[in-house]
């Protein structure tokens, strides 16, 4: 018995990996999307650790620990500018640079004044790196100097500049854009002008990624990798994997290759039932319904701008038949009536799984959009950054959320949309067809990830050469054949001119 126990211990630790996920600073909303894959590699005996540069203390991720604790310095990430560009101002792919150079700024400060902290995690003996693909430059360097393999992982879609370096072959115009423009709710591939916003979001995200956040980066880095400097470019293409959360069945059906996997198809019931005080909340005989606002771990309704902060209360306190929950850090504002409840930590999952809920009121970051699918919530999406609007229009494209402009946030405007959801059963319908089919696969999602991570160690973190695509080594203009398209316009020139 216990011979055979030894054995099957063995067995264990020849195939089990030691797996270092790096991600940006306090960056909880990324780690996140990633925990259920790498609590799924622990049950097949891999070993997981998440890094991070820490300002203050977070939650239990259910992995090791390799943080950088930097308390006592100042997070950019959480400055008060980034709610003003939040709350007030378009987002775009030019947007996208600011938080690459936060991150680089950090890093920076980190190899100044933890070097030997970061030495030391970066040595440990991992077989693997786990790299978010955003605004961790600290963490690409671990592998970079180590030498050891690292997998992307995106905790949306693959961003377009990353796509591009690993070779992906998508038509950038008939994709919906990263940074979709909060005007283009109506986004359509059949329009011209659209595909012209989708082709200069690409290009435009291509190059500030390659460019912008590349020389950040490369600043940052220079104390550890010396000229000719860290790559990010580089980095990517020489990446021996790329994992995203973001689920195939909303996402438009696009190229994909060998090394690239999208685990985020997946639902999971929630853990507990709702506890009494909710409970009895939500079941009150008189309510028609329960409202969940609620707009992420990173929008703070205290820095909110007075006005739109006024239109929302004056609002949810006109929908008196319904029960409505407002997920809020801080104290409970005045003027809000007894219906309204408010809280700093809702059970936000367990609410949407509920039968009485007919209303998700959110920003549209992935991970609410995907609690909105694996519950069959009708939403309203009003985005406030990042991909988020991308994310609510595959919702809307879905029949099962609307999109608010918060551009255009009035008291009527957001009372007409609230009305337009809660009143009309077609958005239940189509979240509920959109659910029935979310899940069927051939395999688990995360199963099937854990399946090509074993692959991915039994060849030591690198596929054979043979598994990666041509376009990989070649530059993006000759994968795309403009060397070869260019030759009939000049062979006419120059006929033309004789
Ligand atoms: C991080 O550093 C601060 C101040 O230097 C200290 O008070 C805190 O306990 C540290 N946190 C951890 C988890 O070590
Ligand atoms: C989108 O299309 C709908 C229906 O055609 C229309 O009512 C709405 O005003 C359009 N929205 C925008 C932002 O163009």
């Amino acid at each position: 018995m216990t011979s055979i126990f030894i054995l099957f211990l063995l067995a264990n630790l020849c195939n089990s990996a030691k797996i270092l996920l790096t991600v940006m600073d306090q960056g909880r909303s990324h780690a996140t999307s990633i925990t259920p894959l790498m609590h799924r590699l622990q049950k097949d005996g891999h070993v997981t650790a998440l890094e991070m540069v820490s300002y203050k203390k977070d939650m239990d991720f259910g992995m090791e620990e390799r943080f950088i604790n930097m308390t006592g310095h100042e997070n950019h990430f959480i400055s008060k500018d980034f709610f003003k560009i939040a709350f007030e101002d378009e987002f775009t792919f030019i947007h996208q640079a600011v938080p690459f150079i936060f991150g680089s700024i950090s890093c920076y400060r980190v190899l100044r004044l933890q070097k030997e902290r970061w030495s030391e995690i970066a040595n440990e003996d991992w077989d693997l790196f786990l790299s978010d693909s955003l605004f961790s430059p600290c963490g690409y360097a671990m592998a970079e100097i180590t030498g050891k393999p690292h997998v992307m992982m995106h905790s949306s879609d693959v961003e377009s500049a990353h796509g591009s370096f690993k070779g992906f072959h998508r038509n950038y115009a008939l994709m919906v854009p990263n940074f979709l423009p909060y005007s283009m709710s109506n986004f359509t591939t059949d329009k011209w002008w659209h595909r012209v916003v989708s082709t200069v979001d690409w290009f435009g995200s291509a190059f500030v990624t390659a460019g912008v956040a590349g020389l950040a980066q490369k600043w940052a880095l220079r104390s550890v990798i010396p000229f000719p400097f860290f790559s990010f470019y580089d980095y990517n293409r020489q990446s021996t994997f790329t994992f995203t959360d973001m689920p195939d069945p909303l996402y438009p059906v696009g190229p994909r290759t060998n090394d690239y996997f999208s685990f985020g198809t997946y639902c999971n019931p929630p853990k507990t039932k709702l506890d009494k005080e909710w409970e009895h909340f939500v079941n009150d005989p008189k309510s028609k319904g329960t409202i969940l606002v609620a707009f992420g771990t990173i929008i703070d309704w205290r820095f909110a701008p007075e006005e739109k902060f006024e239109i929302f209360l004056n609002v949810l306190n006109k929908f008196k038949d319904y029960r409505v929950i407002w997920s809020m850090k801080g104290d409970r504002p005045d003027g809000l009536l007894d219906h309204v409840k408010v809280s700093s930590w809702v059970p936000q999952q367990q609410i949407l799984n509920h039968e009485k809920t007919v209303l998700f009121l959110s920003h549209g970051g992935l991970k609410s959009v995907k609690e909105a699918v694996c519950s069959a919530t009708p939403s309203l999406f009003m985005p406030m950054f990042a991909e988020q609007m991308r994310n609510a229009w595959l919702a809307k494209s879905k029949g099962m959320a609307r999109i608010l402009n918060k551009f255009h946030l009035s008291e009527p405007y957001l009372e007409n949309h609230i009305r337009e959801v809660v009143e009309h059963k077609s958005y239940q319908i189509n979240a509920e067809h959109l659910l029935s089919t979310f899940t069927d696969l051939p395999m688990a999602a995360l199963d099937e990830a854990a399946f090509k991570f074993k692959r991915l160690f039994k060849y030591k973190g690198k596929m054979p050469v043979y598994f990666y695509p041509k376009s990989i080594d070649i530059s993006y203009l000759t994968t795309l054949n403009l060397d070869i398209l260019i030759i009939l316009p000049v062979l006419l020139g120059i006929i033309v001119s004789k």
